[in-house]
């Protein structure tokens, strides 16, 4: 995993005597102007300090943030003031939002320290942690990041340092599924993401097995290998397993690796093209996600099935008409698919690894994908889809809620359904009903799903990449969604 190079650490100093680079404070919005997260008290100068940040015109609305000089007010060279919003209104995305904001803002600083954590240690920590990123790949770092951060806490106790430290493995499995999402296609393959899902997993102590083209044939995937026929970069499937003594519980998770989505035959527009380097954002989550499981050394067996094919139009690639025949287990009756669009390649590729996924018998499937527009339309770019059998649904979207990445839960209406039914083959893979697509492919999901297991569907087509400017702790390109909700889940299932 990729460590971030701030190193966070716990104090319980009084933060006005702490020396340092910079001190940044929390402020609130108020009617009577900007309100310290601190109450004055003789030995401190919290008044004053709302008295200085009211002369700098800080209001205390989120993503505010202002940098005073340390002068008399504290013993750290500067103060850096961060919005947190109206006090009624204070919630842990709100703290992780101004951590991010002000981390950037004390970026090339090299010791600071800071009482948000003493308002929300988790989401401090992860604030800072994600809000400083910066992919340095192809452009170097413009501004190094701040270099360590002591954070104010009540008591450093193992509870406090336990926290820490989940949220530093939690951010670290984000910044993992981001610098995969923002390497661009000519780097990032199936072959290279393979090879880079294999080294970060060993390195990890995980199990992994990686199929080929050759082995992806003589399996009969046959819906990877439709949708990586159009490339001259071949497809393959890699499986991490997490396999913790004494686990009772197990989940398979799956996501969708489109390394380049053109479209196909069926060919994209130009406009947005270029984002369909973040077609694999899926991918890159659930291996973060079996690697912080690990890291986290959550009590419960994790195996990770990715596919990964380059979406490409070319003499060899799939054609609208086709039809194919997908994985199955020996002995067990394979799904055929009519494709009526070479764009809609998620659903084929997933549905050979869903079925390959729960030929394990797990107990729960968490799959996530980049996989329609019409999430987008239905929910705007930075709230989740989730879709499947009804309980694990709803406790996903909630946890999704919770830590800040938002989803919302959606039906998958019946009727909708028929719209799959094909005249040629089991299903045809885009619907001849308009509306409600975002369903539509879900139900297209459930239908390789085994019976009995527990799934849910997290369709992040729009909240795994941003497009636009950089705000709170979310910066541009790859965001790491939802690498957090299904870390989150997975605690959650390991300690029913
Ligand atoms: N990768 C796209 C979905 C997507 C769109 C992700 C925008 C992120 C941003 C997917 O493969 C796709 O092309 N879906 C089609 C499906 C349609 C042909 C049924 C879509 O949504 O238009
Ligand atoms: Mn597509
Ligand atoms: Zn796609």
């Amino acid at each position: 995993m990729p460590s971030s190079t701030t190193t966070l650490s716990l104090t319980t100093s009084a933060p006005a005597g702490i020396k340092a680079d910079a001190l940044i404070v929390g402020v609130h919005a108020s009617a009577e102007g900007p309100l310290l997260t601190h109450e004055p008290t003789p030995e401190s100068p919290w008044q004053a300090i709302t008295d200085a940040a009211a002369l700098a015109g800080l209001t205390g609305r989120p993503g505010d943030v202002a940098t005073l000089p340390g002068g008399d007010l504290v013993a750290a060279d500067r103060l850096v003031l961060v919005g947190l919003g109206e006090v009624e209104k204070l919630t842990p995305e709100r703290v992780r939002r101004a951590a991010g904001v002000a981390a950037r803002a004390v970026a090339g600083l090299r010791t600071v320290a800071t009482t948000l954590s003493a308002v929300d240690l988790t989401a401090t920590a992860e604030g800072l942690l994600l809000g400083s990123y910066q992919f340095e790949a192809y452009k170097g770092a413009r501004k190094a990041a701040v270099r360590t951060v002591r954070l104010v806490v009540p008591s450093a106790a193992k509870a406090a340092k336990d926290e820490l430290q989940r949220a530093v493995v939690t951010a670290e499995s984000v910044l993992l599924a981001r610098d995969l999402v923002n390497t661009a296609p000519n780097d990032l393959f199936p072959a290279s993401f393979a090879e880079r899902a294999r080294a970060a997993a060993e390195t990890a102590g995980l199990k992994v097995q990686v199929l080929d083209e050759k082995a992806l044939a003589k399996g009969g995937y046959g819906g990877i290998l439709a949708v990586g026929s159009g490339s001259v970069r071949p497809p393959r499937l890699v499986r991490i397993s997490y396999a913790p003594r004494g686990a009772r519980t197990s989940v398979a998770l799956v996501g969708k690796g489109i390394t380049f989505d053109s479209g196909g035959i069926s060919i994209k527009p130009g406009p947005g093209m270029p984002d369909m380097t973040s077609d694999m954002a899926g991918a890159a989550a659930v291996v973060a996600t079996v690697i912080g499981a690990a890291a986290l050394g959550l009590p419960i067996a994790v195996t990770a099935t990715v596919p990964l094919a380059e979406n490409l139009p070319s003499g060899s690639a799939y054609r609208p008409g086709d039809v194919i025949t997908h994985y199955a287990p020996r002995g067990q009756q394979a799904t055929t698919s009519h494709i009526l669009n070479t764009d809609a390649e998620g659903r084929i590729v997933l549905a050979d690894a869903i079925v390959r996924a729960c030929e394990d018998g797990p107990d729960y499937l968490l799959e996530t994908a980049t996989l329609t527009g019409a999430q987008l339309v239905a929910l705007g770019d930075r709230t989740m889809g989730v879709m499947g059998t009804d309980e694990l649904r709803d406790r996903v979207a909630e946890l999704a809620r919770e830590c800040g990445e938002d989803g919302w839960a959606m039906p998958l209406p019946e009727h909708l359904r028929e719209g799959l039914d094909s005249y040629l083959a089991d299903l045809q893979n885009i619907s001849n009903n308009r509306y409600g697509g975002m369903l539509v492919a879900g139900h297209y999901l459930g239908h390789f799903v085994a019976d009995g297991v527990q799934w849910a569907h997290l369709d992040v087509a729009g909240p795994a990449f941003n497009g636009g400017a950089t705000y709170g702790y979310t910066t541009q390109g790859g965001t790491g969604v939802p690498v957090r909700t299904l870390l989150a889940t997975l605690a959650d299932l390991a300690a029913r």
